[in-house]
């Protein structure tokens, strides 16, 4: 029979107070929390006094605990206790994913040199099983494609506020109080989230370890009224959708960007705070999986899975990166995007290398075509600051043609 596992907690908001509810009503698994690490010594706890404590050494110096949950919010703080807990040679779960994207090389290293397991189900795509998924099932397949709706409180707004009218605040702060969206929701409306996720998920489907500042986040704040216009006129959803894509061979793009979706595409129907993961191998093509992304107890029950997992002894064996998948990482790459854009001054700093419809009126102005994403990477601020707005109106993504050249040059080089 499986070790009944002492936990050691860090963190009590929403997901924290989420597993403590599905550890207790779960019939199958049982576990411990012996110890819970708060940061707030004011705030009311709906737990007996004897489990908190405000030294996290209470719990990282107990001898008695096998487990350390990390679910606090701060990713510095979290990056301190989880390697000091794998030092120590602890197990640790956490759902931190700004904490693991950032820190991802560390941490695979820690886990390799003191051999022992992190695991991070909750960290992306909330109750979806997508890592184990990756990890297991797809641990030898070469994929070509991760593409999905990795943030709850976004499409929580966008649905809120494009089908059901309510304005912009008001569903922002349904999704706070629901518990969906990060504390600093920046982090959400502005698709550092979801990046942090797809960062998450390409170590796991393509074995790379990419930095999170190089790749595009782009999110919903600078969404107009026009843009709503423009895509139902169409037939289109708006979702922030990042993609995470084979190219030619054994480079993989990434980027986080609002998307013009279709009806016959599987995200079109994932709405409110549901997510959805689209995974297309190279012989089994596309499946889909669709679950709720955020909230109290989908995200402590991906948790309690880890925790399962782990009395089992399961670790990550991150096969793609040991097999070396994928060889690099690319921003030089082509996407077919719609651009609002204010003045022609703005058409000339996001050159578009092709455009195929163009829109000009007093206050309303769009191409559609085709532009090199490191033109977008370039210019985020001022897209931003301008109140711009940028959607892909598909989710293929091209490697720019110099670049293919180049490629078919050193493989020459290579042959001779
Ligand atoms: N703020 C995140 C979201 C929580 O809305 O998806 C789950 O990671």
């Amino acid at each position: 029979m499986a070790k009944k596992l002492k936990i050691g907690l860090f963190g009590f908001g929403c997901v924290g107070q989420g597993l403590h509810y599905v550890l207790n009503n779960s019939t199958g698994f049982k576990a411990d929390i012996i110890k819970i690490a708060v940061k707030d010594k004011t705030k009311e706890r709906s737990v007996s006094k004897d489990l908190i404590t405000f030294d996290k050494y209470e719990i990282l110096n107990n001898p008695e605990i096998d487990v350390i949950v990390e679910l606090i919010d701060d990713a510095e703080e979290a990056f301190n206790i989880v390697s000091e807990a794998l030092k120590k040679g602890k197990h640790v779960v956490t759902a931190n994913k700004k904490m693991l994207a950032i820190h991802l090389e560390e941490l695979y290293a820690l886990q390799q040199k003191y051999n022992v397991s992190l695991l991070y189900e909750a960290s992306a795509g909330g109750s979806i099983p997508i890592i184990r998924t990756l990890e297991e099932y797809f641990d030898n397949e070469e994929l070509e494609k991760v593409s999905g709706i990795f943030n709850g409180t976004t499409n929580y707004i966008l649905t809120k506020t494009i089908n059901e009218k309510l304005s912009y605040p008001v569903a922002l702060k349904q999704a706070q109080e629901k518990g969906f969206a990060e504390s600093d929701p920046t982090n959400d409306v502005e698709g550092f989230d979801p990046k942090f996720k797809a960062v998450i998920i390409a170590l796991h489907a393509f074995g790379l370890i990419i930095k999170p500042d190089e790749v595009l986040n782009l999110g919903i704040t600078t969404l107009h009224e026009n843009d709503i216009k423009y895509a139902s006129e169409k037939g289109y959803k708006i979702k922030l959708t990042p993609v995470i894509q084979r190219l030619d061979g054994d480079k993989v793009g990434v980027l986080v960007t609002p998307r013009f979706v279709k009806d016959t595409n599987q995200l079109f129907n994932v709405e409110n705070e549901f997510n959805g993961v689209i995974v297309e191998g190279k012989f089994s093509g596309e499946q889909f999986l669709q679950g709720r992304g955020a909230g109290s107890y989908p995200t402590g029950a991906a948790v309690l899975s880890d925790i399962s997992a782990l009395s089992h002894g399961y670790k990550y064996e991150y096969k793609k990166h040991v097999q070396k998948h994928a060889s690099d990482f690319t921003n030089d790459v082509i996407i077919t995007a719609y651009f609002r854009y204010n003045s022609n001054a703005d058409l000339e700093k996001i050159k578009f290398e092709e455009i195929s419809e163009k829109y000009n009126s007093g206050d309303y102005n769009y191409v559609v075509g085709k532009v090199n994403l490191e033109n977008i990477i370039k210019n985020r601020d001022y897209i931003l600051t301008n109140s711009l707005f940028i959607s892909l109106v598909n989710d293929k993504i091209s490697l720019n043609i110099k670049n293919i050249q180049s490629i078919k040059k050193e493989n020459q080089l290579a042959t001779t």
